[in-house]
């Protein structure tokens, strides 16, 4: 039996990337881990942390016996006003500045720094887009593993960066290719993908700099995919079944445990104060359950575009007018830096015009939310945990993906699965008016309605005892134990 594990509990170290769409999966894998028997220490950005306790107060990172915090440097100057991270600045910093504090908190979690009671490092889950991680894992001799966050459609794509590099499809030979039908090439070889477009691709592609710091930085992560232990992904395996058969026949990938949905039935019962540790980084508003609870089954639209996704006061307008003139109620969640360089300015007759069916929200409990009755469509930019958490739900999309995989994650909602609906990325009133009513009352809306309820069923039986989520699970956990890799 391995030392480490014999000495005491398994210990888990996990570190997301430090926005919110990561953190969120890696936190409910974290706690799953620790109701099944591991210590576990979460790491969480400096930056994240203070957010954490302002957010929603100090308890909500409090050490519990088994499930302690700790933190690094990104490596950035805090933003001010508690706003999202510069993206690309983040991708760099970590990639660069991560590695010593990381490797340095593992050494001091190894020794007799810390408490007793806390086992010795036994292994690391990291980001998919950490994985400067695996480094350390390998100097302890330890496994390396990495949870990629995004949807495995999303995953497989990114890995083919390379090839869409080699074949000449990015960078871009000028703008004129974002406009003049450039985009719609057929991408028809890519294993067990069909019906794909080059701008069904992660966005990041769309680019003309040959040096293009997301391109590089995407193409290292998905190269050091390779050589994790394994790879875990939030997702399950029949809604990506074909897909992910082809990939793991044509790349040589460590094994990969699709555990997914992540927020279904094997999440922990509540103990331990295991309920007051949280990971959203804005406080949530507890009026929405309330407001919700006032509406009739399926008759609420509820718009939310993520935790990155920013947006120009025209376009807020524009889905402000097409939300109004549907006629339908709706619960907005409008961060307080969604519109691009500006605080959000709504038109003065739209309060007036919406008020008896509206609630505006700056961030909500969403998984909560979209649980709710009264919910019966989700408007989205599509981001991979929204995807899999409405998924989950049953509740259909109309989708206006803004960056990175999410293109990807609404070609599939919208062709592949039959649940969503996409609206052009230069949003117009009539468009949103037009979807948003088909979506609450149209004969399609009714149909994504039933494949929604559909989904919603595949991914309980994935995770339901004797599910190949709930398999794939058990199986992690035992080779996690033995860490055999
Ligand atoms: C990002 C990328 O956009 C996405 O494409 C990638 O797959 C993961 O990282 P983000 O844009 O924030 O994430 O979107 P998403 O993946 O949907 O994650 C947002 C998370 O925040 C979800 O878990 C959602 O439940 C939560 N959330 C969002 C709330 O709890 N309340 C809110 O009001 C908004």
């Amino acid at each position: 039996m391995d030392l480490a594990v014999a000495a005491g509990k398994p210990h888990v170290v996990c570190i997301p990337y430090p926005a919110q769409g990561h953190i969120n999966p890696m936190f409910r894998l974290a706690k799953i881990l620790e109701s099944k028997g591991f210590h576990i220490t979460f790491v969480h950005s400096e930056y994240n942390h203070q957010r954490l306790i302002k957010s929603r107060g100090p308890k909500s990172v409090e050490n519990l016996p088994d499930f302690r915090f700790e933190t690094i440097p990104d490596g950035l100057p805090s933003p001010e006003n508690d706003a999202t991270q510069d993206i690309p600045s983040l991708c760099q910093s970590t990639s660069v500045n991560c590695l010593v504090p990381f490797r340095n908190l593992i050494t001091k979690l190894n020794t007799s720094l810390t408490p007793s009671n806390v086992p010795p490092v036994t292994a690391i889950i990291s980001d998919g887009v950490m994985s400067f991680s695996l480094q350390v894992a390998k100097e302890l001799r330890i496994p390396g593993i990495l949870l990629w966050t995004t949807s495995f459609c999303g995953f497989a794509a990114y890995l083919h960066y390379p090839h869409l590099i080699q074949r000449g499809l990015t960078p871009l030979k000028d703008e004129t290719q974002l406009t003049n039908g450039y985009l719609d090439a057929p991408i028809d070889w890519i294993p067990g993908m069909r019906d794909i477009r080059l701008r069904d691709i992660p966005s990041f592609i769309r680019t003309t700099d040959p040096n293009d710091i997301m391109v590089n930085y995407l193409v290292g992560e998905v190269g050091r995919a390779y050589k994790a232990s394994a790879i875990i992904l939030n997702t399950f395996d029949i809604i990506e079944n074909e897909l992910l058969n082809a990939i793991k026949t044509h790349l040589p990938l460590p094994p990969i445990y699709t555990i997914g949905p992540l927020q279904l039935p094997h999440s922990p019962t509540p103990k331990n104060g295991l309920n007051s540790i949280g990971s959203s980084l804005w406080k949530e508003d507890p009026e929405c359950l309330n407001w919700l609870d006032s509406k009739q089954p399926n008759s609420v639209v509820y718009v939310n575009f993520g935790s990155i996704t920013v947006m120009t006061s025209q376009q807020l307008v524009e889905f402000a007018w097409g939300l109004a003139n549907s006629k339908r109620t709706f619960l907005w969640v409008i961060r307080p830096d969604l519109v691009l360089g500006d605080s959000a300015v709504l038109p003065p007759d739209f309060a007036t015009e919406t008020k008896n069916r509206s609630l505006l929200a700056s961030w909500c409990p969403q998984v909560r939310v979209l649980n709710h009755p009264s919910v019966g469509g989700f408007l989205t930019h599509s981001g991979w945990n929204s995807t899999i958490e409405s998924v989950s739900a049953g509740v259909p999309m109309i989708c206006w993906p803004f960056f990175a995989e999410q293109q990807t994650n609404c070609r599939y909602v919208c062709v592949h699965w039959g649940i969503g609906m996409e609206i052009d990325s230069n949003v117009r009133r009539d468009d949103v008016e037009s979807l948003v009513t088909e979506l609450m009352e149209g004969e399609k809306g009714k149909d994504m309605r039933m494949k929604a309820m559909d989904w919603k069923k595949k991914a309980d039986q994935a995770n339901a005892p004797g599910g190949s989520s709930c398999l794939n699970f058990v199986k992690m956990i035992e080779v996690l134990r033995s860490s055999k890799f």
